[in-house]
Parts: C-alpha cells; sequence; structure tokens
C-alpha cells in the first residue's frame, strides 16, 4: 500500500515552530507533493473543541491527558490515517511527544499511564504504533522563551506557567529525542528565521524527503 510521510513540529512555547511549516509544505508541494497541513490538539472539529477545553478550562493532568488523547484519535482516524494512506505528506504541529513534554514533563503527571495511552490511541491495524516518520524538535533555551512569549500574545493556560514548567518541558523532549534519535532532529531555534528555515530545509534534505535542489 502507498505510504506518505509524517513530519511532526515539537518545541515549547515561544520556540518559533509554527512560522516554518509553511515553508516546508511550499517546499513538498514545489516537488509535486499533497500536503496536508495540521495541528494538534486540533485537526478536526472534535478535536478543535477538545483543545479550546484543554487551553482555556481548569483541569486536572490526567483530564488533560485523557482529552489530548482523545483529540489525537479522532485526529488520527479522520485526517492523518486517510491522507497517508493516500500518500500524502502530513505536517503535524505537535504530536505525542509533546504530550509526554507538557502532560508528562510540565505537569509531572505518570508516564506510564501517557505510554498505555499511546499504546491505545496510536495502535495500527497490523501492530506496531502510529509515529511520525520525522520529528522536527526546535530547542530553545526556556529562558529565551519566556522572553519572546513576554512580548506576545494573550497567554494560554500553559503560555501562562512560570519558567520553571518550561524547563521540565524542555527536559522531557529531550529525554523523548535521546530515546529516539532516528526519528529526531534537532533544529537551533535561536538563529535568524532565515537560518532556522534552512537547517529545517537542510534536516529533510539529509533524510532525502526533499530532493537537494536549494529552494
Ligand atoms: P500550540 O500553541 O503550539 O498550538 O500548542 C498548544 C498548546 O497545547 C501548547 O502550549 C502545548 C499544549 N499541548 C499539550 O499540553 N499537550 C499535547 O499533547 C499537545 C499536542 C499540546
Amino acid at each position: 500500500m502507498q505510504q506518505g510521510i509524517f513530519i511532526s513540529f515539537e518545541g515549547i512555547d515561544g520556540a518559533g515552530k509554527s512560522s516554518h511549516i509553511q515553508a516546508v509544505a511550499d517546499a513538498f508541494r514545489l516537488q509535486g507533493k499533497a500536503v496536508v497541513q495540521t495541528r494538534e490538539p486540533g485537526g478536526t472539529a472534535l478535536a478543535e473543541k477538545l483543545r479550546d477545553m484543554v487551553l482555556h478550562d481548569a483541569m486536572d493532568p490526567l483530564c488533560e491527558a485523557l482529552l489530548v488523547f482523545a483529540a489525537r484519535r479522532d485526529h488520527l482516524q479522520q485526517v492523518i490515517e486517510p491522507a497517508l494512506a493516500r500518500g500524502d505528506v502530513v505536517l503535524c504541529d505537535r504530536f505525542t511527544d509533546a504530550t509526554f513534554a507538557y502532560q508528562g514533563g510540565g505537569r509531572g503527571f505518570d508516564l506510564r499511564v501517557l505510554t498505555q495511552l499511546e499504546q491505545w490511541v496510536q495502535a495500527l491495524p497490523g501492530g506496531g504504533l502510529r509515529q511520525p516518520g520525522l520529528t522536527l524538535w526546535f530547542e530553545l533555551d526556556p529562558a529565551v522563551a519566556a522572553h519572546r512569549l513576554a512580548q506576545a500574545r494573550v497567554p494560554d493556560r500553559f503560555e501562562s506557567q512560570p519558567q520553571t514548567f518550561f524547563n521540565k518541558v524542555h527536559l522531557a523532549y529531550a529525554a523523548r529525542a535521546h530515546a529516539d534519535a532516528k526519528r529526531f532532529a534537532r533544529i537551533e531555534a535561536d538563529a535568524s528565521m532565515d537560518a532556522v528555515r534552512q537547517a529545517v530545509l537542510n534536516a529533510l534534505r539529509e533524510r532525502g524527503l526533499l530532493s537537494a535542489e536549494p529552494t
């Protein structure tokens, strides 16, 4: 069966990942690929409703974890799996690494429960787990991210957390990257927009996902 390419974009709030998704989409489209740009939590009508709750309503870490995985289940079934089956490129602004980083690292929630939920929600019919083929991890010092966020939009429940929260989120991302080094590409995010964009495109070229022509 034809299989597409699944790429996730990760990093702490303020790392600037979302600005680069469009450049990646443009590069794939230039090479004739169909691209689906999506995000988590979100990406379907149901998952966007759950996103709104997770970002704005008070709840405990277990509720948070259950809601992000419920949103992910719907997103996988309605959007991601059909797109991959068509052979499309799926660019997803955050995926399960964010749950391990924010609910696991930031909130200190039980990683074994998250692992169990991951197994249920991402199970593939023939066995194994749905994971991105590549995760671009935009790594930024939490102190720099905090400075960027202070000058930006009205904060949601996560963006309003103190820097100590983001230190823990950052460490949890580093642990996920260490545990699955082949899947992760670390992008140095404390650089100019253009330098970060080039680093992202290079990471895709090095893995043979984009052809070598300059973009
Ligand atoms: P965004 O602002 O990058 O779209 O992400 C929304 C927020 O949701 C961000 O602060 C991280 C948080 N989040 C979680 O806490 N758990 C998750 O599983 C996901 C996907 C996002």
